[in-house]
């Protein structure tokens, strides 16, 4: 839900602060902000809008030449966009500033205890607040003071303080938002919420824990809780590496990641079925064998997209591994007060790995004694942690904010997991063997439909004026026409709906008038001849269809505007070729009403806030 760089070394801290800010950028993009100590004078300046913006307006200014300093993308939860509501947040007294990525959820009971001390605010935001705060316990050491900061707040936080009275002194700490410490060569130091930003310099990382503070100095660094206990947190390795996070020949990270699908699905599925033997291997859920094999229900729990992969691995696992299951909003979920009973096994779907309500329903199920699985697409991410055991998606990292290849990841990872547990209950070899050679060619379908491409652009161009828009499916594909809508709405800003193709005439199709576009997913499945009868439904009262069918179906195209074809496939598996044409029509409907794909508005890549 945000962007922060913070650096502490040898070197000017200004250009590896704000190229580590443009790759973060994705995160949170309201408004940017920097502060640099220089020659042990804090220096700080904030921008409504890009980190452009924020670059041009110190460009040249030689007191922001600094070896120590700290910057932050927002995406405003408390306080407008605003100048005076961008980060960071200095307190009245000390030279104290901070960024944050979180909410600090007592922040006004705080606030008004910091105005009975005499402090003045000048934003709405619950950052100023805690740097407030800091600035009130501090006397004089600024880890301590950041402790006892942290021991009154509430809510969820990532953040990095520097003191301009502590010159050599960078302070992290996090609880509920990512957040981790590079640890570069001759003890130069960087603070990210996220890899992309630290992979330049090292690929050697902490990743902070909940309730953990770093404090960082030019000669090295130490690691605690809140109460000042000394702890010892691992070193790890990122798995980035940089061609992964450039944009390439791509006018777009969106369209660079529909086209990497392909090789998505190889990464994901590589060295994972063992086709000879009609046997998945998931090393991820082996010690978990048993539990998943006697499973009495699963219930899958994500939000947005990653919901919408959950939807389909719960087809998967009933109608290929026999098991109840059931999905769930993950931020519907950790309030229900859900009926976990024994046996049950939870998984929590998604590509961060740092949903924050994602996180919570994880939590809420393991309180109740489930299973919990991840299917997960960042390494060591809040999420993966917190699992029992789970699946990393091994897509790469996903930069558009509108997410493709993850969800694809996220489907083929299931269908995975759902084929493992079949396979320990009533699935034959031989069926296994089946599923798994479908799963081998789906690669090189979607080559087959980016080919397309051209195609489909024209076809969306048709009605990129059209202000709203039906997307239908049935069985599988019911979720894949919800993935449909979400797509289009949040980056062309179309208003879209996705539903079961059969709930339309139970209302909506009140909706339907002259040249209203509604998208079928009418590809070759039990349902085909249904799927036909609701487009007719459509045509007969002026709406006009844009089908996505099968390779061959001549039929359908008598019957409706436009056609867009996907190769032939299974059924449980057609998700993720008959998404591929969603994508893209999606992402050429936001490029000819001229908005910024990688960044929507209002947006932000990972949703870390409730
Ligand atoms: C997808 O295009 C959206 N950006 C959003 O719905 C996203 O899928 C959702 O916030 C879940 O994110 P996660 O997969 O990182 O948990
Ligand atoms: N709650 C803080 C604000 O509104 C931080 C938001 C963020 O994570 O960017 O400024």
């Amino acid at each position: 839900m945000c962007g922060i760089v913070a650096y502490l070394g040898k070197k000017t801290a200004r250009p590896i602060l704000l190229e580590g800010l443009k790759r973060l950028e994705y995160r949170g993009y309201d408004s940017a902000g920097i502060a640099i100590v220089t020659d042990g004078k804090l220096y700080l300046e904030r921008r409504v809008g890009r980190v452009g913006n924020l670059e041009e307006a110190i460009d040249g200014r030689k007191e922001f030449d600094g070896s120590l300093g700290l910057c932050h993308t927002r995406w405003a939860t408390h306080g407008g966009v605003t100048d005076f509501n961008a980060h960071p947040h200095r307190d009245d007294r000390h030279g104290i500033v901070v960024v944050h990525n979180g909410i600090i959820e007592n922040y006004s009971a705080l606030k008004q205890y910091l105005q009975e001390k005499g402090h003045t605010f000048a934003s709405q935001t619950d950052t100023e607040v805690l740097a407030m705060l800091i600035g009130e316990l501090y006397e004089g050491d600024i880890e301590k003071a950041v402790q006892a900061a942290l021991r009154e707040v509430t809510g969820a936080y990532a953040i990095a303080v520097i003191c301009e009275k502590e010159p050599n002194v960078l302070v992290a700490a996090r609880k509920g938002s990512p957040l981790m410490v590079g640890i570069g060569s001759d003890n130069e130091y960087i603070v990210a919420s996220d890899g992309a930003a630290i992979i330049a310099h090292t690929a050697r990382v902490i990743m902070l824990d909940d309730y953990n503070v770093v404090k960082i100095t030019r000669d090295g660094f130490h690691t605690t809780d809140i109460h000042n206990t000394p702890l010892s947190p691992k070193v790890q390795q990122l798995e980035i590496d940089l061609e992964q996070i450039e944009l390439g020949a791509f006018p777009h990270f969106m369209l660079k990641e529909i086209f990497e699908q392909p090789s998505s699905v190889r990464a994901c599925i590589g060295g994972r079925m063992n086709i000879r033997e009609g046997k998945v291997v998931l090393g991820g859920l082996s010690s978990f064998a048993k539990e998943l094999t006697k499973a009495s229900q699963v219930i899958l729990t994500a939000q947005g997209t990653a919901l919408h992969a959950a939807m389909i691995g719960r087809y998967m696992l009933e109608d290929l591994a026999k098991i109840p299951s059931h999905t769930e909003y993950a931020s519907e979920f950790r309030y229900r007060n859900p009926v976990i009973e024994e046996n049950t096994v939870v998984v929590a779907v998604s590509q961060s790995g740092e949903t924050a309500d994602t996180l919570a329903a994880l939590y809420e199920a393991k309180e109740r004694g489930a299973l919990a699985i991840g299917v997960v697409n960042v390494v060591g991410s809040s999420i993966a942690r917190e699992t029992d055991a789970g699946v990393y998606l091994r897509v790469g990292p996903e930069i558009g904010v509108a997410s493709t290849k993850a969800f694809i990841g996220q489907v083929g990872a299931l269908a995975l997991i759902s084929f493992y547990m079949a396979r320990k209950r009533y699935m034959s070899a031989d069926q296994c063997i089946d599923m798994m050679k479908e799963m081998e060619a789906i690669p090189a379908k979607i080559e087959k439909i980016l080919e397309s491409a051209p195609r489909i652009k024209k076809i969306t161009e048709k009605y990129i004026e059209r202000e709203n828009w039906l997307f239908l499916g049935r069985g599988y594909n019911y979720p894949t026409a919800l993935e449909g809508a979400l797509k289009l709405k949040e980056i062309s800003y179309i208003h879209a709906e996705g539903m079961p193709a059969a709930e339309m005439k139970h209302g909506p199709i009140a909706l339907i008038n002259e040249g209203m576009p509604a998208v079928f997913i009418a590809n070759r499945g039990r349902q085909y001849e249904k799927v036909m009868s609701n487009i007719q439904e459509v045509r007969s009262r002026g709406g006009h269809v844009i089908a996505v069918a099968t390779e061959g179906d001549t039929e359908i195209a008598k019957h409706v505007q436009d056609v867009m074809y996907i190769p032939d496939v299974c059924e449980p598996l057609s998700p993720m070729l008959a998404v591929v044409p969603l994508q893209l029509m999606a992402y050429y409907a936001a490029v000819a009403r001229g908005h910024d794909v990688d960044k929507p508005r209002n947006l932000a890549k990972s949703v870390t806030v409730e």
